[in-house]
């Protein structure tokens, strides 16, 4: 992974740094830089698959953005690819997105990033005002079967620079394929300039961090909340429309890749509290999207390339599973007397009866979600055949507040987690690393799927 290092980030760091949030705060919204840069991010790999990449690169003014890829370091037979898609250019002053499709699996590709600045006073009156290219050369590796089998995730990072500094360091050493982040990006954002600090200019010693490791972007109950949730594929882009049938067209989110021996299925929770919740304002369409996501999954478990793949990893923000019989499942508006510990959904029981069969009658290993901010594994009972493993949050062992009391307690066993997975002797192997206090905190092992 050549220039995935905090020494060969190039582009507009001095000004990101003015611009950017406070170290182990909330997402602040990134300022136009003083020296009139027009990329002002590095590139974002994004949505990893067999014969596509996403490439996102934020900017300072209206501009046309581009990519430009080949096989070859020295860039012969180079081809160019423009953001937006067919007719026109997806001219805009915030963030470029650029598809590359038609990609050989498993492959590995160079790519370089740059934008046309773009004066705009209407219809008849546009021109280019000045361009400017990203000086680096950056690589990524397409997924396929042939690709590396081995996978890291985050989750519930909440704009929280110290602990995602961490979490990106260790995924740094490990250098997996692509990387799940597992929902709750967010806090709640209401404009787009928000998301940059939280995908785009991230206030951590490696701000290209994306740049040469693909994220597979899956929604948490946070990332639906604000103005810029409605819109937040203008940020991070929704997944290739041929990876589904048409009938689920709006499945974004939703992914089916191989990952070497590991077939990688990615779900979508959604909220965390009923559609009928008043505070939500009947803003909210969470159940149908349960639903049509079931008959995604049934499809995209007998995708051939999914169904012949020795491993099968499911992963979703909310937990399909939870021991507790005082945790909220999520499904009934009322407790029936203070029965549940809480008012929003610890897991998710409408999404666990609707794709949990699917799962296990596929032979998922192991289903890894989110939310709880309190690492947990759970292994395989009668009542579910996949092992389920919850991945830590944010808090770095310090007091936290009681949502209940008020009250600032200490919570044992609160640190981020870096959850890997990678076959070794024909073995899936699930390794949690606790990031704060640098130890494995859980590490389990499963066969072949039968
Ligand atoms: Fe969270
Ligand atoms: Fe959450």
């Amino acid at each position: 992974m050549k220039g995935f290092s905090r020494r060969n980030f190039l582009v507009g760091a001095g000004a990101l740094a003015a611009g950017g949030c406070a170290t182990g705060g909330g997402a602040g919204v990134a300022e136009k830089p003083a020296d009139g840069r027009l990329i002002i991010s590095p590139p974002v790999l994004q949505n990893a698959a067999e014969t596509s990449m996403g490439v996102g690169f934020a900017v300072s003014d209206m501009a046309n953005g581009y990519v430009e890829y080949s096989e070859s370091s020295d860039f012969s037979g180079a081809r160019k690819v423009k953001c937006g898609g067919y007719r026109v250019t997806d001219m805009n002053d915030k963030i470029m997105l650029v598809r590359l499709t038609g990609l050989k699996p498993a492959t590995k590709y160079y790519y370089r990033i740059g934008a046309d600045r773009i004066s705009y006073k209407g219809g008849y009156a546009m021109k280019i005002v000045g361009s400017e290219a990203d000086p680096r050369v950056y690589s990524f590796t397409t997924l396929g079967a042939a690709a590396q089998s081995s996978f890291c995730v985050i989750n519930d990072t909440h704009a929280q620079m110290k602990p995602f500094g961490m979490q990106i360091d260790k995924i740094a050493d490990i250098r997996p394929a692509c990387v799940v982040w597992n929902g709750d990006a967010c806090n709640t954002q209401e404009t787009i300039e928000s998301l940059y600090p939280i995908f785009y200019t991230p206030e951590i010693e490696r701000r290209d961090y994306a740049a040469e490791q693909p994220y597979m972007f899956l929604p948490g109950n946070h990332d639906n909340r604000g103005l810029a949730a409605r819109h937040m594929e203008r940020a991070m882009m929704f997944r290739q429309p041929e990876e589904r049938l048409s009938r689920d067209w709006d499945l974004g989110r939703n992914f089916a890749v191989r990952c070497g021996d590991i077939a990688m299925v990615g779900l979508d929770t959604g909220e965390d509290k009923l559609d009928s919740r008043d505070v939500f304002a009947g803003l909210f369409n969470m159940e149908p999207y349960r639903v049509a996501q079931k008959a995604w999954l049934e499809y995209a478990l007998e995708l051939p390339e999914i169904k012949s793949a020795p491993h099968l990893v499911a992963f979703c923000h909310i937990p399909l599973y939870d021991p507790r019989p005082t945790a909220n499942p999520g499904d009934c508006d009322k407790d029936g007397g203070g029965k549940y510990t809480h008012d929003f959904a610890a897991w998710q029981r409408t999404c666990k009866n609707l794709w949990g069969p699917l799962l296990e009658k596929a032979g998922c290993q192991i289903v890894i979600t989110a939310h709880q901010h309190f690492y947990r594994y759970d292994a395989p009972s009668a009542e579910h055949k996949w092992a389920h493993m919850v991945g830590g949050g944010p808090e770095l062992g310090e007091k936290v507040v009681n949502w209940k009391t008020g009250e600032k307690v200490k919570v044992p066993g609160k640190f981020p987690t870096v959850i890997e997975g990678r076959v070794e002797g024909g073995r899936l192997r699930i390794v949690a690393h606790d990031v704060f206090n640098k130890r494995i905190a859980g590490d389990y092992s499963y066969p072949a799927r039968g």
